[in-house]
């Protein structure tokens, strides 16, 4: 019997100098519907991600925190490995590169290349950008980054360099006979025209950089990062025996647009020139953005995945970032957006639907799937839309359309919830013929409902379970097979499965702030949760540690606290509990959000004296920069905040607390 065929689906292995926000997550994540679906529809599927711990980042990371830097590296790994691990998302294979797996594989890598006559030594001079790791063309001597806008360094370098322009010519036959290799189309052009501008050799060593894979018998020579990070891909399927492993070359490449051109031009490069086979597909999707930004711990405006996810459940947020945007396009994330789609589409879409006609059948037929009668046009008219959304959604899945896969599973649960108001069932009485009727209509929604659940599995795969077990049905969703999915499997007589609860609705205001409250606990953990060794949250959340109960004096001084006057106080559109506050606290005026909207009236608040903290980092609240906190008592069960103030005398403005 032939084996399954294999797929083998990547992530880009990320940087260990901050923990993944939701940019890296919906990578990710993108990489986990494909290898659920692919699964589905029978292949046998390797999804691998991993940590790219190259370079003076790490050491520079690694120096701040005070520890070395393998140290570092194996805390970084780990907190990545178990964020994707609680967020559902383990890969098959987690590369690190400083595995001996990987470190084997580059060096075999470079070798290969070297012995088929592609690589020289030579000396580079040129601009480099230390955060990104690149030396950047036709950049001048003070010239900053165009990606990241930070100053370039002059360097010069004995290299050892990869004969580049030696590939101008088999890169584009390569392109011209794989058309599909690089997607979307707007990138192959893109990609297709910079090569066709000619190509320069690629230094692939450095000598600059301590923190890398030594270059055999030529130290003090590291491998230059992507020679090293591209590799990865080979390293996870058991590189040099990668033929025994059956897995390369890889069937597709997930990456961000930023780093499309590695991918898409070094990387067949580097490949052809070991005679190595070259991946079949790189897809570069766009960017989640933040006020049309891009989202980077510089600019410190990362969405972080778990809050999301501990509130409204990681498919809410799969769910999210699949539908909201084309695949390949730029998207702007809101949790507005988030929670009302999760509110419209979840709980009132799917959950509803399934709820909804599990408690019919549960009052009407005792809850077993009843056997339908006689069917109407109606029936049949439902019926075979639903057959026919099954081939869209799996063309849309096939072609990464995930939105307009998912567009047709909503569209196909809208006509469930028509379908019910019109027939309405519940309206039926108990005569032989009317519970015919009414068998007939639930026997017709539960079928739809176990053919959308089987649809959207991919994406939704924790709720999806739970409608497979409230629908009473055999085995797991995953197992169900894509290809044999039709109309009219449903078996009548079954009974249903315990009811659960699916996406419980949730009040917008109150949602986004309970997030944003967690999100902020993350970036900021308070004093006590934080391990002493940590100079960043990223390596707090990566050194679990035990926490001390009390803290110094000198931790409190830490904290600056005055006396300020609220000058001006008013709401905030669309955010109920926040007031914005501009504040004198004696050196200048500041302007603070505080919660306290649903207990304070704007106007009675002004020139009313309040103690502040001055020197907490700004941060965004409902798109609102907040510069400090006004420190208020939580008072009863419902924490309605009090403020502090000082009643007793007329206190300075600006004057410390202490
Ligand atoms: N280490 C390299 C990749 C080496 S792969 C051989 C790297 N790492 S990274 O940590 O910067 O991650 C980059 C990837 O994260 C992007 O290619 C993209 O997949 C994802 N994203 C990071 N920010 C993103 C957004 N704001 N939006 C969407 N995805 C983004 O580059």
């Amino acid at each position: 019997m032939p084996g399954k065929p294999k797929f083998y689906v990547t992530t880009p292995i990320y940087y260990t100098n901050g923990l993944p926000h939701i940019g890296h997550t919906y990578t990710t994540i993108v990489a986990d519907v494909i290898r659920r679906y692919k699964r589905m529809r029978g292949y046998e599927v390797v999804m691998t991600t991993g940590t790219d711990e190259h370079g003076v980042n790490v050491e520079r990371a690694a120096k701040k925190a005070g520890i070395p830097e393998s140290e570092f590296v194996a805390r970084m790994a780990d907190a990545w490995r178990s964020l994707w691990d609680e967020l559902g998302l383990t890969a098959d294979e987690f590369v690190r590169t400083t595995d001996l797996r990987h470190v084997r594989t580059v060096q075999w890598l470079f070798r290969l290349c070297r012995e088929n006559g592609y690589v020289y030594k030579g000396h580079y001079t040129g601009q480099y950008c230390i955060y990104d790791n690149a030396f950047v063309t036709d950049a001048k001597p003070g010239d900053n980054c165009p990606d990241c806008g930070r100053p370039l360094e002059t360097v010069t370098e004995e290299n050892y360099f990869f004969k580049l322009s030696a590939f101008q010519k088999p890169l584009l036959d390569f392109y011209k006979k794989n058309p599909g290799f690089i997607q979307p189309e707007s990138r192959r052009n893109e990609i297709v025209s910079f090569v066709e501008g000619g190509l320069k050799d690629l230094s692939i060593t450095r000598t600059t950089i301590r923190w890398g894979i030594p270059v055999p018998g030529e130290e003090p020579h590291v491998f230059y990062v992507w020679f090293d990070a591209l590799t990865a891909y080979l390293s996870a399927v058991d590189g040099p025996e990668y033929e025994k492993r059956g897995m390369w070359p890889a069937d597709l490449h997930l990456v961000g647009k930023d780093i499309i051109r590695f991918h898409t031009v070094y990387w067949p490069a580097f490949l052809m020139a070991a005679m190595l086979p070259v991946p079949k597909q790189v897809w570069a999707h766009g960017w989640f953005l933040m006020d049309a930004a891009k989202m980077s711990k510089s600019k410190g405006n990362v969405i972080l995945p778990r809050p999301i996810a501990n509130l409204l459940g990681i498919d809410a947020l799969r769910y999210f970032l699949l539908r909201e945007v084309v695949f390949g396009q730029d998207g702007n994330f809101s949790y507005d957006a988030l929670v009302t789609r999760y509110n419209s589409d979840l709980a009132n879409g799917l959950g509803n639907l399934a709820s909804r006609t599990a408690a019919l059948i549960e009052k009407t037929f005792g809850g077993k799937i009843p056997k339908p009668g006689e069917r109407k046009p109606q029936d049949e008219a439902l019926a075979q839309e639903t057959q026919a959304a099954i081939g869209e959604v799996l063309e849309n899945y096939e072609n990464m359309s995930f939105a307009r896969a998912l567009e047709a599973i909503w569209s196909a649960i809208a006509s469930a919830d028509k379908y019910l108001t019109t027939e309405q069932p519940w309206a039926l009485g108990n005569s032989e013929q009317e519970q015919s009727r009414r068998a007939t209509i639930l026997w017709t929604t539960a079928e739809l409902l176990r053919i959308v659940t089987v649809l959207a599995h991919p994406v939704l795969p924790a709720s999806t379970a739970k409608i497979w077990t409230l629908l009473g049905l055999p085995h797991s969703v995953a197992a169900v097979e894509l290809d044999g999915l039709r109309w009219g499997q449903l078996v009548p007589g079954k009974q249903l499965g315990k009811a659960q609860t699916l996406f419980p609705r949730v009040e917008k205001d109150e949602a986004i702030e309970r997030i944003e409250a967690m999100a902020n606990e993350e970036r900021n953990p308070a004093p006590a949760a934080k391990p002493a060794a940590s100079a960043t949250p990223a390596a707090a959340a990566a050194a679990p540690q035990a926490a001390p109960e009390k803290i110094g004096i000198e931790d409190f001084a830490k904290v600056e606290m005055r006396v300020g006057q609220i000058k001006t106080a008013e709401r905030i559109v669309g955010a109920d509990k926040l007031l914005k506050l501009t504040v004198d606290i004696g050196t200048e005026i500041r302007q603070i959000c505080a919660g306290i909207a649903q207990y304070y009236e704007p106007e009675k608040l002004i020139g009313r004296k309040v103690a502040v903290v001055v020197n907490l980092a700004p941060r965004k609240l409902r798109g609102v920069e907040s510069n400090g906190m006004v420190i208020a008592a939580a008072v009863g069960p419902e924490g309605r905040p009090v403020l502090a103030g000082f009643p007793d005398e007329d206190v300075e403005i600006g004057a410390r607390l202490k």
